[in-house]
């Protein structure tokens, strides 16, 4: 089971986007992959699950925010496995592929944004063996969660969609990450957030080794930068995101050969039909190319992993 976050400081950049259709794509290939929705804004959650669905089944018990309450209330949360839902949309979809993927997902909650301050009155303690202890339990909870998760569940992979924030719930999603997948824009402010993200990743792997024990050291890897919102001009992005696109490889950050083009008309509907562009029905005179690029981008997001 791969355990990928996917992350960028910066909003708006796609990180969403990215996930649902990897997640898409992935699944009509045949694989199993959980979705975790960590952003209060929910909008991953929005993409596969109708509000009103939301509201009446899943929003009381069922989502991320449950299962880091019951942790901010010093509980033991239930199995990961207990607040995952299948969304019936995508998954009637990939029944056509008749290739035995499916897509299940733990939701998000508005509330979400609370949880962090919670959490964070867990940290410290009186001497520093319990600020220790404290700190790995605060951060390495979703890790625990996930790991018992891979003995009871056949996942192949599991996306963990990110907030646009450094908060305590997105580091839970990087210490419980084996590789992190950075969706950006190639402009000015997209290349500084990923030369900070790069450090401040680096700055909590080895706060978290130091407090931890030997064998619950954590080693995330970035697996690279995938561009998206690229504006083609004669096949290629336009010169003004070639300039940081280039200037992206210079921090010396894998990048993605594959990219997503910007199409404004086929990703904002996308979401409220409940299934992500890659699996949508070739409708629109511009979706092949971009159903085209997803496959791209899955295939060498594959190759990625196999060669890890
Ligand atoms: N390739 C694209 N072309 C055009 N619009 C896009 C593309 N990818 C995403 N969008 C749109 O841009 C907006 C932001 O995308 P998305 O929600 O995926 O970004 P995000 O990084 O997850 O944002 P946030 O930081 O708020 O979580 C959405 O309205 C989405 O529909
Ligand atoms: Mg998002």
């Amino acid at each position: 089971m791969n355990i990928i976050s996917i992350i960028n400081y910066k909003g708006g950049v796609g990180k969403t986007t990215v996930s649902a259709n990897l997640a898409g794509e992935l699944a009509w290939r045949g694989k199993k992959v959980l979705l975790i929705d960590t952003d209060a804004q929910a909008s991953l959650t929005f993409s596969f699950v109708k509000p009103d669905e939301w509201d009446s089944n899943y929003k009381d018990s069922k989502t991320i925010k449950s299962w880091f309450d019951a942790i901010s209330l010093g509980k033991e949360p239930e199995q990961l496995k207990e607040y995952i839902i299948t969304p019936n949309a995508v998954n009637e979809q990939l029944k056509k592929s008749n290739a035995g993927g499916r897509i299940d997902l733990i939701c998000s909650h508005l509330g979400l944004i609370n949880v962090d301050l919670e959490l964070a009155t867990l940290l410290g303690g009186v001497n520093m063996t319990q600020s220790k202890s404290n700190y790995i339990k605060v951060h390495g909870k979703l890790r625990d969660a996930i790991a018992k998760l891979a003995t009871t569940t056949d996942y192949d992979i599991v996306l963990i969609d990110c907030p646009p924030n450094f908060n305590i719930v997105t580091k839970n999603a990087i210490v419980a990450s084996e590789q992190i997948l950075i969706p950006a824009k190639p402009d000015y402010l997209s290349t500084l957030g990923i030369d900070y993200l790069q450090r401040s990743t680096k700055e909590l792997v080895k706060e978290f080794n130091e407090y931890v024990n030997e064998e619950g050291r954590i080693d995330p890897k970035i697996l690279g930068v995938i561009f998206t919102m690229i504006q083609v001009n004669a096949g290629q992005p336009i010169a003004a995101q070639r300039q940081y696109i280039q200037q992206t490889k210079r921090l010396g950050v894998n990048t993605l050969k594959n990219y997503l083009r910007e199409n404004k008309t086929i990703f904002s509907d996308a979401p409220q039909m409940l299934i992500p562009v890659a699996l949508n029905a070739y409708s629109h005179p511009s979706h092949s190319n971009i159903v085209d690029e997803i496959e791209g981008i899955v295939d060498e997001f594959e190759s990625l992993l196999e060669a890890l």
